[in-house]
């Protein structure tokens, strides 16, 4: 089944469901997606990162009650202007991967000045843990490579892995992040496709991606390797420090 390594599932905490019941309602649109695991990524910003395991726990509780059979892992998105007041047990629960091979999810910011993020992924990485850059479609100078801070330099300064939100790729972001996800699909930069999701009203998306990929010409198992393999993956193996 397909992994969701970015989705804001946890009720009343971001920019996400308000409420349990949809919570409830996205888990049941996840799984219609074909999804059969979910990481919990609430913005870092507006959360006590220490609260999200028990956050999660209510929340496995009551996806049982409601017979919503969808696994969910904790976790976090981190956003660059967060790292440096995270606490070492915050990173620890923002992050996934078995020892050594432990990383986060690091957001590009849809603003124009993504040096922050280099100063981030800098931070992250020297307190032990590798990183998965989150929608770097939607930050247009890193795209664009302006200042020479783009995707090649963050490759370079360790960081290239990119998550693209499968949003993008169906247009909802706007016509130019659809392009740069499909740039990126096109040169094999992109490692995993995520929803991104936040309510029912901008749910899961992993099938519409999928599709989109597939319409613009990718072969679909190497499409799939994206939405589960690749994040399954990810999750089980963890993403090497030093490659
Ligand atoms: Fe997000």
């Amino acid at each position: 089944m397909r992994v969701e390594l970015h989705f804001h599932l946890l009720p009343g905490v971001d920019d996400g469901p308000t409420s349990v019941q949809e919570s409830i309602e996205l888990a049941t649109l996840a799984l219609a997606d074909g999804t059969g695991t979910v990481v919990c990524t609430p913005h870092v910003r507006d959360v006590d990162v220490l609260s999200v395991p028990a956050r999660v726990e209510e929340l496995r509780a009551q996806l049982r009650t409601a017979g919503v059979p969808l696994q969910l892992e904790i976790g976090a998105e981190v956003a660059q202007d967060d790292v440096a007041g995270m606490s070492d047990a915050a990173l620890e629960i923002a992050a996934h991967g078995p020892p050594g091979r432990r990383w986060i999810l690091l957001e590009a910011p849809l603003s124009l000045d993504p040096a922050g993020l280099f100063d981030a992924v800098a931070e992250v990485r020297a307190r032990g843990y590798a990183v998965l850059i989150g929608h770097p479609e939607r930050c247009p100078s890193l795209m664009t490579g302006q200042g020479g801070r783009g995707l090649d330099e963050l490759a370079a300064a360790g960081a290239p892995l990119l998550q693209v939100n499968g949003s993008s790729l169906t247009g909802r972001h706007g016509e130019q992040a659809r392009r740069w996800a499909l740039e990126l699909a096109r040169a094999g930069r992109v490692a995993v496709i995520a929803s991104d999701a936040h309510r029912p009203s901008r749910g899961p998306v992993l099938s519409a991606a999928v599709a989109a990929l597939t319409s613009a010409g990718f072969a679909p198992e190497t499409v799939e390797l994206m939405v589960a393999e690749t994040p399954c993956s990810l999750l089980r193996e963890g993403i090497p420090l030093f490659a």
